[in-house]
């Protein structure tokens, strides 16, 4: 069986090296991946919104599989491409259809959903550029602090939490009238403001069975003690210590069942990974966001976790058997920290030599950002570098690894925060 997996982050790194300790996997290809793929798999330098490129790969390298780390290439509907060509539709796909995908790519939509099955979310209404008074209006009905997500896809940075009453007025005409967040805040959710602690679940779906696979926590800001520029995520805990079996159960029944059984009945199975981002409010568990694919670092401390074979849950879900396997987690810890180049996530330079990467330990190195430099040495090419995923027996014994693992590793202005955990 060959596959491909689609992107170049920790994430894809993780993705690979699992499938790579699969028995029944022959070649695996990343597309377009990084230093950290490319000693497991065979990197073919595609973009991941090159369809076109992909499908042509894909037919010549024989792949029987494809599993696709981002969402854009989702939202982009990568699925429906694939599906709807019959020269493509022997080729399993772990990513849902463009529709079901809206769940990430569009807010208002997964807020739409959430109503309709009655799946517990802050309250809101969506209101677009000719409704900025009704917009105004709805503010003045909730109380400080504000909530305002543009709708489309914004790389992270379109949802605003503002203080008054008059930054929330004017930033809701900035992404409304001024293209704020460009066409992703053409239209825009204000929502009630929740208080409590966050964490993530992630589910593997075929569109009918589902497997809850372990919890995780990740922490996103750039600054010890979760301060300073929102990143892409700075480490990453699994699982998360007060994810006790009484709110599980409750994410189950509230959240999971009718998220699956929603899109179903809507017409749009659901195939892949989906992401819950949850708020625990008192004893009750919310959802502030659906993602439609695997977090990044998430990914790098909750797939170490499966003990089952990865391909067999990869393929069994691409072809609507999923009820047929069985889902194993390691009772370990597991936590990542991450190491970025210095400056990020404001602008930073790249290209320096990373060394260290060789020292023996039982922690593993995920690439995120970096590439060969053609003399066999690996060199930063992003922000967020490397992920250093360690098991313990609760995740601060594995923290205590990763970052022992971490000293030996040198690039220049590498940074790194030292406190992941620190609220748990
Ligand atoms: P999102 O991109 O939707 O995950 O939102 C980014 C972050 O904003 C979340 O991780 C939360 O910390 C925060 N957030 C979003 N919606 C709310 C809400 N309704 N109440 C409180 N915090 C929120
Ligand atoms: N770590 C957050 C995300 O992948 O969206």
């Amino acid at each position: 069986m060959n596959v491909l997996v689609l992107g170049s982050g920790g994430r894809e790194h993780a993705l690979v090296w699992k499938l790579q300790q699969s028995p029944g996997v022959n070649t695996i290809y990343a597309a377009p991946g990084n230093a950290g793929t490319a000693g497991l798999a065979t990197n073919l330098p595609l973009g991941v919104e090159d369809f076109e490129g992909i499908a042509s790969a894909a037919i010549r390298h024989q792949i029987d599989l494809i599993i696709v780390g981002p969402e854009v290439p989702l939202v982009l509907g990568i699925r429906d491409y694939f599906t709807s060509r019959p020269e493509l539709s022997h080729i399993g796909i772990v990513g849902p259809s463009k529709e079901a995908a809206q769940l990430e790519g569009s807010k208002a939509f997964a807020k739409a959903f959430m109503q309709r099955h009655g799946i517990p979310t802050a309250a809101y209404q969506s209101f677009g550029p000719e409704e900025l008074e009704a917009g105004y209006a709805f503010l003045e009905t909730l109380s400080p602090p504000y909530v305002l997500k543009a709708d489309g896809l914004a790389a992270g940075k379109g949802v605003l939490i503002l203080d008054s009453l008059e930054a929330a007025r004017e930033e809701l005409q900035a992404m409304l009238l001024e293209a704020k967040f460009g066409e992703a805040s053409a239209r825009v959710v204000i929502e009630e403001f929740l208080s409590g602690i966050e964490l993530s679940c992630f589910v593997l779906t075929d569109g009918n069975s589902y497997k809850i696979l372990p919890t995780a926590k990740d922490y996103k800001r750039i600054g010890e003690g979760d301060t300073g520029l929102n990143t892409g995520g700075m480490g990453a805990v699994s699982p998360v210590p007060f994810a006790d079996p009484g709110l599980m159960e409750k994410v189950e029944e509230r959240i999971i069942i009718p998220t699956i059984g929603g899109l179903k009945s809507e017409g749009i199975p659901f195939v892949g990974f989906i992401f819950l981002g949850l708020i625990r409010v008192g004893e009750d568990p919310y959802v502030i966001e659906y993602n439609v694919r695997m977090g990044d670092p998430e990914t790098e401390v909750v797939v170490p976790r499966i003990d089952s074979d990865f391909l067999e849950l990869m393929q069994a879900t691409a072809q609507g058997r999923l009820s047929e396997v069985h889902l194993d987690i390691r009772p370990e810890s597991a936590a990542t920290v991450v190491m970025v180049s210095g400056g990020y996530p404001g602008s930073y330079e790249k290209g320096f030599p990373i060394s260290g990467l060789e020292h023996p330990s039982d922690s593993v190195v995920f690439h995120a950002g970096t590439k060969g430099d053609g003399e066999g040495r690996v060199i930063t090419s992003g922000g967020r570098v490397l992920a250093v995923t360690s098991f313990g027996e609760d995740f601060r014994k594995a923290l205590e690894k990763s970052y022992e693992r971490i000293a030996r590793i040198e690039f220049q202005g590498a940074g790194y925060r030292k406190d992941i955990g620190f609220d748990l």
